[in-house]
This record gives C-alpha cells, sequence and structure tokens, in this order.
C-alpha cells in the first residue's frame, strides 16, 4: 500500500514537473534516491541552549485558602508579611494558549488563578477541567464578558449564575472570587454580588496592558517592573503574546525571590501584616 502510494506520488510530481512548458530538455528525474529511505546522522555534539542555570521553581508550600468573608468586598492587593503575589489570567479557556500557558506553569511548579469567561467554559470544558487538575483556581469572569456597570441587577444575577454553573458542569468546581469585565463594577453592584454570591471583587494592582499587544518584552518587562509583596497580576491567556511572554516574566518573578499563590490564599493572609491602603486601577479589558 506504502509503495503504491511512493510510486503515484512521483508519477504526479514527473507530471507537475513536466507540464513547466520549457522547450528544452528535461533531466531525467532520480526515482530511485526519491524512493530511497531518508538516512540521518544524529548531530551528539548538540544542545537545546539551557537557561542560565537550572529553571527556577516555586517553592512548595501548604497554605490555607479560606479567606475571610468579612476581609473586604473589593482588592486589588493584598497587605502580606512575605513576597507572595497572585497572577490571574482572563478571558479564557482558550484552547491554545491556556494550555501552553499551562505546561509553563506546571514547569514552575506556579499555581494561578483563571477569571474565565463563563461561554468560553462552556465551549472548552476540557480545557478547565486541566486547570483544576492541575490545582490552579477558577474564579468568575461573567458569562458574556459584558460592562456590569451598564447592566441591571437580574442581568449581572444571570451572567453570575450561568458561569457558576458552566464551571460547576465543566470541572465540579465552584468560583470562589470575581472579576467583573474591565474592571467595572458600581460600588452598590459590589454589595449586593459580595452579600448574595460570597464572591469578593478582585482587581489587580500591575497591569501590563497586554491587551493593547505591546510585544512580549514589553509585557515581561512592565510585570518585572511593577510587582511587590502582595501584588494582583493582571494578565490574559486569550492573547498568545501574553503566553510567549509568560516563561522570562515568571522566572523573573522567581529570580526575585517571588511566591506564587492563588487569590484565594493571598486573600487568606489578609491580617497577617499592617495595613497598606488598596489602590484603584483604571478600568481596562
Ligand atoms: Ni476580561
Amino acid at each position: 500500500m506504502k509503495r503504491l502510494f511512493i510510486a503515484l506520488g512521483l508519477v504526479l510530481l514527473s507530471a507537475s514537473l513536466g507540464s513547466c512548458g520549457s522547450d528544452k530538455p528535461k533531466p531525467l528525474m532520480p526515482v530511485a534516491h526519491a524512493a530511497a529511505p531518508l538516512k540521518t546522522t544524529n548531530n551528539k555534539s548538540y544542545r537545546t541552549p539551557a537557561l542560565n542555570g537550572p529553571m527556577p521553581r516555586n517553592p512548595d508550600m501548604t497554605l490555607r485558602a479560606d479567606f475571610s468573608k468579612g476581609a473586604g468586598i473589593s482588592f486589588s492587593r493584598v497587605p502580606v508579611a512575605d513576597k507572595y503575589i497572585a497572577i490571574t489570567f482572563d478571558d479564557g479557556p482558550q484552547p491554545q494558549n491556556t494550555p501552553r500557558l499551562l505546561d509553563m506553569l506546571r514547569a514552575r511548579n506556579i499555581k494561578a488563578t483563571f477569571y474565565m469567561v463563563g461561554s468560553n467554559v462552556d465551549l472548552y470544558p476540557q480545557v478547565v477541567r486541566r486547570v483544576v487538575a492541575e490545582g490552579h483556581e477558577i474564579g468568575s469572569h461573567s458569562y458574556s464578558h459584558r460592562l456590569f456597570s451598564k447592566l441591571g441587577d437580574s442581568e449581572v444575577r444571570d451572567e453570575l449564575t450561568r458561569t457558576r454553573d458552566a464551571i460547576g458542569r465543566a470541572a465540579g468546581v465552584q468560583p470562589r472570587t470575581l472579576r467583573p469585565p474591565y474592571g467595572g463594577m458600581l460600588q452598590r453592584q459590589r454589595e449586593w454580588v459580595n452579600a448574595e454570591f460570597g464572591y469578593p471583587i478582585i482587581l489587580w494592582s500591575v497591569d501590563p496592558l497586554d491587551w493593547k499587544r505591546p510585544g512580549a518584552a514589553a509585557v515581561s518587562s512592565r510585570i518585572l517592573a511593577g510587582t511587590t509583596a502582595g501584588s494582583i497580576i493582571l494578565a490574559h491567556d486569550l492573547h498568545a503574546q501574553t503566553v510567549d511572554a509568560m516563561p522570562a516574566t515568571l522566572d523573573g518573578l522567581l529570580r526575585r525571590g517571588f511566591k506564587f499563590v492563588t487569590v484565594s490564599q493571598l486573600l487568606a493572609m489578609k491580617g497577617e501584616a499592617p495595613n497598606v491602603p488598596a489602590t484603584e486601577p483604571a478600568p481596562a479589558p
């Protein structure tokens, strides 16, 4: 069978070469060579370029994730006593970029928080399951990514309920925190959503503006420049460029001594350090 295909391929190749319209006699096809198995030699002297030293690894940590309901409603960072940070990825899951990011996180023993859009959860439940299986946290980022401050209460309630149910169907877990789309949510909405769903509203303190696609190097350098203890970093696994930026970003943060925890773990640390005023970021996607 395989021989038949090879023979057929050669016939077609000869036919196509023969139809180029030249009057000159054509050289004979090296039929025997084309059909012979390709011989390769092992290049034993080549090695894939290694990192500068071993790949940095996030430390193994057993941390509680049960944050206090009375800790507050809105957070853009959390005052902590040590160099703990939470990196968050919004707008996924995305079938190519999210798995690629998961590989990078796994290689470094980093747990992240994924603020997923419910409609994408319904489209790619297998990616959601992998996120959970590898120990990451999932938060709600609404069902259809509309600006909450323009929605009525019943629409907001519907967005949150549908997202919670989609995540439950896909992976058997529930979101514990909410990141409103564009960070846009009225104080009145934050209060009733927190009371009804129990979600703290999670904003961010480091924003690389990666959704504007400034290039992987810019995304990386902005995150490295902006991150301090207690930071909540905003990024988007929807964009390939953001994921391209992650190896250098994650390694750079680890080399600076930062330890990655999930948002719930970071919230659970609140009260362990003197209170630092949280800053309100400008709304952005
Ligand atoms: Ni978003």
